[in-house]
C-alpha cells in the first residue's frame, strides 16, 4: 500500500488505477476543501463553542453536548453549500462530476472515547465500506475539519487488502437495518437502532495497521475494500471528518476492481447512489 500525496488532478482512470490496486491517494490542500473547512469551523464553533473546550463540555454536560451535535447535523445537511463545495473539490481533484455517483456527504464527529454513539456517526471498528454497499469498485473520499493526530485519525490494515476477514454479510440485510431504523424513529430522535448499519468483522485482526495522518485542506481517497477504521485509542481530543463514497459508471464495465475476498452478499445496492452532477439515479 503506497500513500501518494499529490497537488495535481488525477483523471478517473488515473486515479482509479492507484486506488484499485490498494494505494492511497491524498489530494493536498484543494482550495474549495479548505474553503469548506473554514465554513464548517463556524457552524461547529456556532453549536459547540470553541474547539478547545469541546472536550469539557463533552464531559460536563453530555446531554447538552448530544442535543447540540445533533443540532449542528441538521444545520449540515441543510445547508446546500456544504455538499456543493465537497463536489468543487471533487472535481478540483480531477473527478468527472457528471460520470460518477454517489451517497450522501457525511459529517462525522468522533469523541476521545471508545464508546461508539450512532448520533454522532462516532468511532467505528474496522470494515470495509464494499461489505455495506457489495460494488466492488467503489471509493471512498475523506476529509479532516480539523487538525488530526496518530490517536484520531483513520487507521487502515493493508495485510487484509488480500486476506478475507470473518464478517456477516451472509446474514446482514439493508431491509432489516431499515425496519430497525424505523421502529427506533418511531420511539424517539435519539433512541438507540438495535441492528448494525453495516455488516460487522466477527474476528479480531492480527495487525496493528497504518495510521494515515492529512491536514484540513486534504482530501483522501481509497478503494472501499480496504479494511479500516477509527484509530484504536481514540485519546487526543475530537475528530470531525466529512465522508462520502462514489462509484464511476465506466469502472463497472472495467474489469480490475480490487478482488472480492470475504464478501457473502450478493445483489450491489447501486440504488444507494445518485449521479453527482444532476441527482439521477443509477440504471444499469
Ligand atoms: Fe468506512
Amino acid at each position: 500500500m503506497k500513500v501518494i500525496r499529490t497537488s495535481q488532478p488525477l483523471n478517473d482512470r488515473e486515479r482509479n488505477a492507484c486506488l484499485f490496486k490498494g494505494d492511497l491517494i491524498i489530494f493536498s490542500q484543494i482550495p474549495a476543501m479548505l474553503e469548506l473547512q473554514r465554513e464548517m469551523d463556524e457552524l461547529i464553533r456556532a453549536h459547540l463553542g470553541d474547539r478547545a473546550s469541546l472536550s469539557d463540555l463533552f464531559r460536563s454536560d453530555p446531554q447538552r453536548f448530544a442535543a447540540e451535535m445533533t443540532l449542528l447535523q441538521t444545520s449540515f445537511y441543510k445547508t446546500a453549500q456544504m455538499r456543493d463545495l465537497f463536489m468543487n473539490a471533487l472535481e478540483q481533484s480531477g473527478m468527472s462530476i457528471q460520470h460518477n455517483y454517489a451517497d450522501k456527504l457525511f459529517l462525522r464527529c468522533v469523541p476521545p472515547t471508545r464508546d461508539s454513539n450512532s448520533q454522532f456517526r462516532g468511532s467505528i471498528g474496522y470494515h470495509r465500506d464494499t461489505w455495506g454497499s457489495n460494488i466492488q469498485h467503489q471509493i471512498n473520499w475523506w476529509s479532516p475539519i480539523c487538525p488530526i493526530s496518530d490517536g484520531n485519525t483513520l487507521t487502515f490494515y493493508p495485510h487484509y487488502w488480500s486476506t478475507p476477514v470473518a464478517n456477516t454479510t451472509a446474514d446482514w440485510s439493508f431491509e432489516a437495518f431499515r425496519r430497525a431504523r424505523q421502529r427506533a424513529q418511531a420511539k424517539s430522535v435519539d433512541a438507540q437502532i438495535d441492528y448494525p448499519y453495516a455488516p460487522q468483522a466477527v474476528e479480531a485482526v492480527s495487525d496493528e495497521g497504518v495510521n494515515l495522518l492529512l491536514d484540513p485542506g486534504d482530501l483522501l481517497c481509497f478503494s472501499s475494500a480496504h479494511l479500516h477504521g477509527s484509530s484504536a485509542e481514540p485519546r487526543s481530543g475530537f475528530r470531525f471528518n466529512l465522508e462520502m463514497r462514489s462509484f464511476g459508471e465506466e469502472d463497472v464495465d472495467w474489469d480490475i476492481p480490487p478482488e472480492n475476498v470475504d464478501n457473502a452478499q450478493s445483489q450491489p445496492n447501486y440504488h444507494w447512489f445518485n449521479r453527482i452532477s444532476d441527482g439521477a439515479k443509477y440504471s444499469q
